[in-house]
C-alpha cells in the first residue's frame, strides 16, 4: 500500500485545498492529512487563522478525501510521522517548492501545482474591517505597520485635531465625522482625557472601538462606555498589547493552575526614558497616566480587582508632574507594588511571589517572550519561552477582528479590568494633583 502524507492549515477550506487533497490522494492508496495547530502556526508566524483546530480538522474530514486526519504540533514532526506511519510520498503545493527537500531522505517528495486565484488569506481579507485612527500618539505608526500583517483588517487613514502633533499619513481625514462615515471601527489614540468623548461618539455612530488604555480617566465614564457598546451590540476593546500576547496569557494561566501556590505579592515596574509628546502637553502629564494601565494589568489579572486600598507616592520634578510613582495595593490576602517612571530608567521586570515559589519575568516584562518559575529547590526551576509577534499588538488586532466577527466578549482583557484601571486613574488624580 502506498501511503501519502500532506500538511496545511486548511483555514476556511476552499477549492485550492480540495484540489490539492485530490491530487495528493491520486498519488497513492491511503492519505494522511496533518492539520497545523494554532500554537504551531503562531511559532511559524501565521497568527490570524480564523477557525479552531477542531473546525479545520472536521472540514478536512468532511471532504471524504482523507483516510486519516492528524494534528501537526511541532517543528520536526513531519519526519516522525513519515517514519512511524511508513509513508512513501510527501506531497505539498508548489508554493513550498524546494522547502521540504530535506524529507527526501525519508520518502519521495512531490510538489503539486497550486490552484491559482484563491487562498485562505484572500478569504479572510474579503470582508476586511475598515479602521480609521484618531489621535496624535506616535504609537499609531507601529499600529499601521502591524495591521498590514493582519488579514481581515485594513487601516484606512488618520484624523487628529491635537494640533500640536501632526502625524504623516497616506490618508488624512478632515473631520472625525468624515472618518466615522467611512469606517467600520475606530482606533482611539487621543490623549487620555479626550478618549471618553471620542469613544462615545464612535459608539453612538455604530462603530466598533479599540482604544489606548486607560479608555477614560474615570471609572464611571468607562462603565457607561461598556454599557453603551453592549446596548449597541458593538465591540469595545481596551488596547493593552501585553494582555493579548501569548507569553502573558500563558503566564496568567500557569499561575491560576497553582504552580507557585497562593499569590502573596506582585512587584511590577515599567519605565521609559522617552517622554511621549502628549504627556508633555496634557494637563494630566504623568508617568502613571502613561504606564499605569500596563503596570496594573498583571496585578488585576492575577489578584483580581477587589483591592481593599490603594496609595500613591509621587515624585514631581521642577519641569514635570509625576516623573515617578509608586502605587501600593492592599488585598485581603496579598499586596502589590506598581512602579512607573518616565524620564527615569529602572529594571522593568515583574515578580510574582507565591507560597510555593515565584515567577520572574525579565525586563521589559510587557514584551518578554520568556519567564522563569523558581523554587527553593533549584532543580525544580522551569523556563518558559513563547513567540510574541509584534509585542502583542498584532495578536490584539487579530483578537479584535475575531471578536467583531463572532460578536464575542473580550476574554483577554475583560470590561471589569478595563473599568478598574480607569477607577484607579481617578483615585490617582485625586491623590496626586
Ligand atoms: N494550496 C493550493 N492552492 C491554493 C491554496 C493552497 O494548492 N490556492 C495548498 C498549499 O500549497 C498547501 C495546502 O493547500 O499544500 C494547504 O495550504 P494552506 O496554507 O492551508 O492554504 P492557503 O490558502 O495557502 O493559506 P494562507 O493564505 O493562510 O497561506
Amino acid at each position: 500500500m502506498i501511503k501519502v502524507i500532506t500538511y496545511g492549515t486548511f483555514d476556511l477550506l476552499h477549492q485550492g485545498h480540495i484540489n490539492i487533497l485530490k491530487r495528493a490522494r491520486a498519488l497513492g492508496d491511503y492519505l494522511i492529512v496533518g492539520v497545523t495547530t494554532e500554537n504551531f502556526d503562531i511559532t511559524r508566524g501565521k497568527i490570524n487563522v480564523s477557525q479552531s483546530l477542531m473546525e479545520r480538522m472536521e472540514a478536512v474530514r468532511r471532504t471524504g478525501l482523507a483516510d486519516e486526519v492528524i494534528p501537526e504540533e511541532y517543528e520536526g514532526q513531519k519526519i516522525d510521522d513519515i517514519i512511524r506511519n511508513n509513508v512513501s510520498v510527501f506531497a505539498v503545493g508548489s508554493d513550498w517548492d524546494g522547502h521540504f527537500d530535506y524529507l527526501n531522505e525519508y520518502c519521495k517528495v512531490i510538489y503539486l501545482p497550486r490552484t491559482e486565484g484563491i487562498s485562505s488569506s484572500q478569504l479572510r481579507d474579503s470582508n476586511a474591517i475598515k479602521v480609521g485612527v484618531v489621535g496624535g500618539d506616535p504609537t499609531v505608526y507601529k499600529l499601521i505597520e502591524q495591521a498590514k500583517k493582519v488579514n481581515g483588517l485594513e487601516i484606512s487613514g488618520l484624523y487628529s485635531d491635537e494640533a500640536d502633533i501632526v502625524l504623516k499619513a497616506d490618508k488624512a481625514y478632515k473631520t472625525f465625522d468624515a472618518l466615522l462615515a467611512e469606517n467600520d471601527a475606530v482606533y482611539v489614540a487621543v490623549r487620555p482625557e479626550n478618549r471618553f468623548e471620542y469613544i462615545s461618539r464612535a459608539l453612538n455612530s455604530g462603530k466598533h472601538v479599540i482604544s489606548e488604555s486607560p479608555i477614560s480617566m474615570d471609572g464611571k465614564q468607562a462603565e457607561s462606555l461598556y454599557r453603551l457598546a453592549e446596548e449597541k451590540k458593538l465591540i469595545l476593546f481596551d488596547s493593552i498589547k501585553t494582555a493579548y500576547g501569548l507569553p502573558f496569557q500563558r503566564l496568567v494561566l500557569l499561575i491560576k493552575s497553582g504552580i507557585i501556590g497562593e499569590i502573596k505579592n506582585i512587584d511590577v515596574t515599567c519605565t521609559s526614558l522617552e517622554v511621549k509628546e502628549w504627556l508633555k502637553v496634557t494637563k494630566y502629564y504623568s508617568s502613571f497616566t502613561g504606564w499605569g494601565a500596563v503596570a496594573l494589568l498583571p496585578v488585576f489579572k492575577i489578584l483580581g480587582i477587589d483591592y481593599e486600598s490603594i496609595s500613591f507616592l509621587t515624585l514631581n520634578s521642577d519641569e514635570f508632574k509625576d516623573i515617578y510613582t509608586k502605587a501600593t495595593l492592599k488585598y485581603k490576602d496579598a499586596v502589590a507594588t506598581v512602579n512607573v517612571g518616565v524620564g527615569v530608567k529602572s529594571e522593568g521586570d515583574l515578580r510574582i511571589s507565591g507560597t510555593d515559589g515565584y515567577i520572574y519575568v525579565p525586563a521589559p516584562w510587557w514584551k518578554s517572550g520568556y519567564f522563569e518559575v523558581r523554587f527553593e529547590d533549584l532543580a525544580k526551576n522551569k523556563r518558559y519561552f513563547y513567540e510574541n509577534e509584534g509585542d502583542g499588538l498584532r495578536m490584539e488586532l487579530v483578537r479584535f477582528v475575531r471578536s467583531i466577527s463572532d460578536n464575542a466578549n473580550n476574554y483577554y482583557l475583560s470590561d471589569d479590568i478595563s473599568i478598574a484601571i480607569c477607577k484607579v486613574m481617578k483615585q490617582y488624580k485625586e491623590a496626586a494633583i
